[in-house]
């Protein structure tokens, strides 16, 4: 209602409110390498676009005089109360968009009460971010490294600075074929605009024959070997559950046999997701899995979801096929590129206005009342 109320006064939002434009805007911002980086996808770009189609087979049946006026879309996931079912993806390198990156994103998600999800490979580092983010909620996404004391320095460091949650990020081992990174040569790891967390791990910066402000070349190369290696499998992750006494989530599932094998290791949830199409150029849609790994964990560990959610009905259909929250990446990197943190916020406020409204427009009180009964298959 804020929003309208401020168009009656003549006050114009500062951009765009369609989520499906914000892409054309940010080109509009970025210069082509940064825009790639953030719009860009694995290979011929198959599995983003398949995110986006998966929605549109799935149509919403609204109810009618159900009173659902009154809304409540609070939830818990993983023991982290939160306004909404949505949290900000977990994105690397923010500061490639924007200067203050991570720490804008940080406090946008923060004046919300929405969890950032924080990236191993942010421009800067957990302390600053953590202080930025003041008493909003903190969860940290982590490239496991194959060095266990790097690892664990920078696990001890995420406890420390009061993330409660730890996302493992499986599907990210070795970077997917992307096009529109190689044909600009822009890695912005290289640009040494990145991963200020392991630059400034002790264990870390041992290892390297000069420090990573004198040659971030080779510092990067060295992140990439270390969380390129071939150490981590199934077996190896009571190493992180040893390490980590809050919650636990696998990101990056895709088959319900994986996901299985995340509870019976004692994983406390999975994030079904394909990295948003960014990695595996013809996976399937993450959507087009969500009900079977829903059917075969989703009573024992929390299923959560991204990849291709744009709008407040793509939420509502990706909590009807089971997801107990949803993550959204690009656009909010958008809204950062477009307004630093005001520009996330302004992402960010549109999708829960969107969501609260359609969930009310189609009978609903609550996230909880959903259920695949409300979708048709178009
Ligand atoms: C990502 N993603 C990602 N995931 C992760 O676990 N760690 C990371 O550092 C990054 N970095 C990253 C950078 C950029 C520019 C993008 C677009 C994405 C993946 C992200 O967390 C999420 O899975 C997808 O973005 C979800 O898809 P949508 O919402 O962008 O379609």
């Amino acid at each position: 209602s804020e929003i309208y109320l401020n168009g009656l006064e003549g006050r114009l939002p500062p951009f765009t409110t369609d989520p499906t434009a914000l892409e054309d805007a940010a080109r509009g911002r970025l210069e082509p390498g940064p825009f790639g980086y953030v719009a860009g996808a694995a290979g011929s770009g198959s599995t983003a676009r398949a995110n986006r189609e998966a929605f549109d087979r799935w149509r919403i049946v609204p109810r009618m005089l159900r009173d659902a006026t009154v809304r409540d879309l609070r939830t818990t996931v993983l023991g982290t109360g939160m306004p909404a079912p949505v949290l900000l993806a977990p994105v690397g390198v923010q500061s490639v968009v924007h200067p203050d990156g991570e720490l804008a994103t940080a406090r946008a998600a923060a004046s919300l009460g929405v969890p950032a999800v924080l990236s191993t490979a942010s421009s800067h580092t957990l302390e600053d971010v953590a202080e930025a983010s003041g008493d909003g909620p903190r969860w940290f996404q982590l490239y496991w490294p194959d060095d266990d004391e790097v690892c664990a320095g920078i696990l001890e460091r995420a406890r420390a600075t009061g993330h409660t949650t730890l996302v493992v990020t499986l599907d990210t081992w070795t970077l997917g074929w992307r096009p529109h990174d190689l044909d600009l040569s822009y890695l912005p790891f290289i640009r040494g605009v990145g991963t200020a967390i392991p630059f400034s791990d002790p264990a870390f910066r041992a290892q390297l024959a000069r420090p990573p402000e004198e040659d971030p070349v080779s510092a990067v190369l060295r992140w990439v070997q270390m969380f390129t290696g071939t150490d981590r499998s199934w077996e190896r992750l009571p190493f992180l559950r040893e390490r980590w006494d809050g919650p636990i989530v696998l990101k990056g599932v895709l088959h319900p046999d994986d996901a299985r094998r995340a509870a019976a290791a004692g994983m406390d949830g999975v994030v079904v997701s394909n990295h948003g199409g960014r990695q595996v150029d013809g996976a399937v849609a993450a959507l087009d899995v969500l009900p079977e790994i829903a059917a075969a964990v989703g009573d024992r560990i929390e299923v959560l979801f991204d990849s291709g959610v744009r709008t407040g009905s793509d939420v509502l259909k990706a909590l009807a096929l089971g997801a107990r929250a949803v993550l959204v990446g690009r656009p909010y990197v958008y809204g950062l590129a477009l307004g630093g943190e005001d520009g996330v916020r302004h992402v960010l406020r549109g999708l829960l206005a969107d969501l609260d409204l359609t969930l009310g427009l189609t009978g609903h009180r609550s996230p909880a009342e959903l259920s695949p009964e409300v979708l048709r298959q178009a």
